[in-house]
């Protein structure tokens, strides 16, 4: 088993696409919350650190003409297949760079607008932990967005100890690392068969589900020598050390705090005004096991009016799959939330008719004078992937769209890229 920085090498990790990571999506969320966020009609960059084999990238930057795309990971398998779909695509505005984060902060000279990190920050060494807070403080431009994805107490918790295990056990033996997950597999089988986690079934259940997630990706999640999931406060508080603050979150379901966090925790969470407090607090609400928190530098503050001029301009659009009308119903991690037909009909039926703004949305009867409810039901059907935010900005290049879909076919990633919003979504036949 080969590893660089206490991290695996040897096996390729699966390619993930995250709409969350996307320039529309994030811009759109920073406006949600009430910031200024970079102009993506105008020219920007754009820095995945950790990018694996940087499908994220390449959809980012074939559905977004205006921005530079830089994909840094320190695995050459992952980049040459990462740069070999960016030269059959054609693509000018992206670039892989080799390197790990160390290295990378102390030889990068640009200056980004987005800096994004998915899967990568609580499963690398303290070292590099470091020098991605360095790369933020010297090449986060002002009003630049930082996402961050992270495990976090407590749900992650209860597997600090299985992962100590697979990992230990990996260093003890001579095989591959996915054969080292398929060992480690068949010893918590046995352990749990024989009782070991009678006393937590939560944690018997997630060994149980482990094994469909499938080697490769398993072996990138635990045989690292640094698996730490952070409390939310300690990553706020290094993060503004670094020069950015702590906006929201990238999943909006988690910015609607009257959603996400059950009615009787609710007064209890309105008392609370230190934001590191509530953070934990909800948290521990939630049992949440990761975070996609969203961070920006010099955050420009709208005001109320300010904040509904940038909403007004946000267009919309219905996705394939969504419906046209009805009620809404969200299997939301707290319990089944149902969206009523009276709300969402109209909305559905308005965007199903044609993309519309949240300034012409405004206008339906249903949301006269409650700004409010259309927002939390935007971001409702946007986290249901039922709605998602226009790319503003000039067309994209039509030979790029055509030959990442035929790039995406011949991987048989099961994507549609949805040129218009500059994203793509899983197939919307298959199961969420
Ligand atoms: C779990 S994968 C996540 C890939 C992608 N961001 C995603 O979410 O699908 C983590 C990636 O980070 C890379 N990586 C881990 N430690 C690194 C380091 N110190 N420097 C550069 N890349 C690193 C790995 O090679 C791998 O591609």
């Amino acid at each position: 088993m080969k590893k660089e920085a206490g991290y695996v090498l040897d096996v390729a990790y699966p390619a993930h696409f995250h709409r969350e990571i996307q320039p529309v999506w994030l811009t759109a969320l920073a406006q949600f919350l009430g910031s200024a966020p970079p102009d993506i009609t105008a020219p920007y960059s754009y820095c995945e650190l950790g990018c694996g084999v940087g499908i994220n990238l390449l959809v980012a930057a074939a559905t977004n003409p205006q921005g530079q795309f830089v994909g840094v990971d320190f695995n050459e398998r992952h980049l040459a297949i990462a740069r070999d779909a960016a030269r059959s695509i054609g693509l000018d505005n992206i670039r892989f760079i080799q390197a790990d984060f160390a290295h990378f902060a102390r030889d990068n000279n640009l200056f980004f607008d987005f800096i994004v990190s998915h899967g990568v920050w609580s499963w690398i060494a303290p070292g590099q932990q470091q020098s991605i807070l360095q790369l933020l403080q010297r090449s986060l431009k002002p009003r630049g967005l930082l996402y961050l994805h992270y495990m976090c107490h407590p749900g992650a918790t209860p597997m600090i100890p299985v992962q100590k295990l697979l990992n230990e056990l990996a260093h003890q033996r001579a095989g591959s690392a996915e054969q080292n997950i398929q060992a480690g597999l068949d010893l918590l089988g046995r352990l749990d068969a024989g009782g070991a986690f009678v006393d937590q079934p939560g944690l018997s259940a997630r060994l149980q589900a482990l094994p469909e997630k499938g080697a490769a990706y398993l072996a990138h999640d635990f045989l690292t020598d640094y698996w730490r999931p952070q409390h939310s406060a300690d990553m706020h508080r290094l993060a503004a050390q670094a020069g950015v603050s702590f906006l929201g979150s990238a999943d909006p379901f988690d910015n609607l705090e009257r959603l996400s966090i059950p009615g009787n925790l609710q007064p209890i969470l309105t008392s609370i005004s230190a934001p590191a407090v509530r953070e934990t607090v909800k948290d521990l609400a939630r049992n949440q096991h990761q975070r996609r928190d969203l961070f920006q530098r010099d955050p420009q503050r709208l005001t109320a009016e300010q904040h509904l001029q940038q909403l007004d301009a946000l267009r919309f659009r219905l996705l394939p799959g969504a419906p046209g009308s009805g009620a809404v119903h969200f299997a939301t991690p707290i319990g089944p939330i149902n969206g009523p037909e009276e709300i969402f009909s109209p909305l559905l039926q308005a965007l199903a008719a044609r993309p519309a703004s949240f300034g012409e949305l405004r206008q339906l009867p249903v949301f006269a004078g409650n700004v409010g409810l259309l927002s939390q039901s935007l971001q409702m059907l946007m986290w249901r992937g039922h709605v998602h935010p226009l790319r503003p900005g000039p067309a994209a290049n039509a030979q790029w769209l055509g030959r990442l879909n035929e790039w995406i076919i011949r991987q048989q990633l099961r994507l549609q890229v949805v040129e218009d919003c500059g994203t793509a979504i899983h197939h919307p036949l298959d199961p969420a």
